[in-house]
């Protein structure tokens, strides 16, 4: 048996029984690979089946308002994925009439879509000939094949993406883009790989040259920005004094609580004297309680941030963000993860 034999034997054999799976619909496809583009399957799940109920088509989701589709998103992380979901699905609204298309070109040409996404939805829907490259992908081929250049160069992209369409049965392009992504996500782990119960060991370049650990090569490119986030947390008669997050930056439109943001670390004691303090409040606060600062990754920046419950003081002046809300209510609205972690524990919710 060749590779695409061996694998697709396995595939079939091994796969896991999946809801996205069990469908051709590029709508509920399209679901799943959004969602999966930012997180593992088994945290996706959840929120593929919280979308699919909410949004049953295309449709339900191009009438959904920002806000329901930043909550359901909630605890995804990197929420422009979720405000794109919302344009992309008002642009199938508008330019299909609702209909979500399973053709490649058709998919490319919508902003939001990559070639990633509309490989996959193309290959899964319709059984288009289109290889899918992602993660998974690039490390089966770097190994099986030994290919020591970056998968996240420019050329390296451009290597493994020739090299999958070359790969890729024409017969059943729709299964072997899923096995190649179930063999990389099960077996061709990127740590600890199962090479022992591996189909294809015998023909891969990399467990017979001892380089499994080696491949595949990933350029670092990325810089790590830190920033610090002070929030102040301020009651008021059962409400909480919320923040309207702007457009750009992390976490767009969502909620969380004011916020003085620093470029270096400072004690509580520099902050209350900051200049950064006083244009955020107005006023230099009371505290009753510091709370311990602790660190969020995100892709490119790491956040250390800390909750500074303050005295209520009458001269704050609210910004055009601010607003109180109950603290009932805190529920109904898209917090980022670590403003819903604490407040909900804070308010023991
Ligand atoms: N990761 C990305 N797409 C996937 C899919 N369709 N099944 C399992 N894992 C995936």
């Amino acid at each position: 048996m060749n590779f695409n034999q061996s694998l697709a034997q396995w595939y079939r054999h091994n796969r896991r029984d999946l809801p996205w799976r069990n469908t051709t619909d590029p709508y509920v496809i399209w679901l799943s690979e959004i969602i999966l583009q930012q997180t593992r399957v088994e945290q996706g799940k959840p929120y593929f089946y919280r979308f699919a109920e909410a949004y049953p088509t295309v449709t339900h989701f191009a009438a959904a308002t920002e806000d329901e589709v930043l909550k359901l998103w909630q605890g995804l992380g990197y929420y422009s994925r979720g405000r794109n979901m919302l344009t992309t699905a008002r642009l199938v609204q508008q330019k299909f009439g609702g209909v979500f298309p399973g053709n490649y070109d058709d998919l490319i040409a919508l902003k939001g879509i990559g070639e990633y996404t509309a490989a996959a939805i193309s290959s899964f829907s319709t059984n288009q000939a289109k290889a899918v490259v992602d993660g998974n992908v690039s490390r089966v081929i770097a190994r099986y094949f030994g290919i020591a250049e970056p998968i996240n160069s420019t050329k390296g992209k451009k290597l493994f993406q020739q090299m999958a369409n070359e790969l890729l049965d024409p017969a059943e392009p729709g299964l072997h883009n899923q096995a190649m992504m179930e063999f990389g996500a099960m077996l061709c782990r990127p740590r600890n790989p199962l090479c022992d119960a591996c189909p294809v060991r015998t023909g891969c370049y990399a467990l017979q040259h001892n380089q499994v650990n080696q491949l595949p090569v990933k350029l670092k490119t990325v810089k790590i920005r830190k920033r610090y986030f002070n929030y102040w947390l301020i009651i008021d008669n059962g409400e909480v004094l919320l923040n309207k997050r702007g457009e750009t930056d992390i976490w767009a439109s969502m909620y969380d609580l004011p916020l003085t943001e620093t470029a270096e670390d400072k004690s509580v004691e520099e902050l209350l004297a900051s200049p950064e303090t006083l244009a955020t409040l107005g006023f230099t606060p009371q505290i009753k309680a510091v709370y311990p600062t602790q660190k969020h990754i995100l892709t490119h920046q790491h956040i250390y941030y800390r909750f500074i419950y303050i005295q209520n003081n009458l001269k704050i002046k609210l910004k055009p963000s601010w607003f109180f809300l109950k603290v009932e209510n805190l529920n109904n609205l898209a917090l980022p993860k670590i403003i819903f972690l604490f407040l909900t524990k804070f308010f023991e919710l």
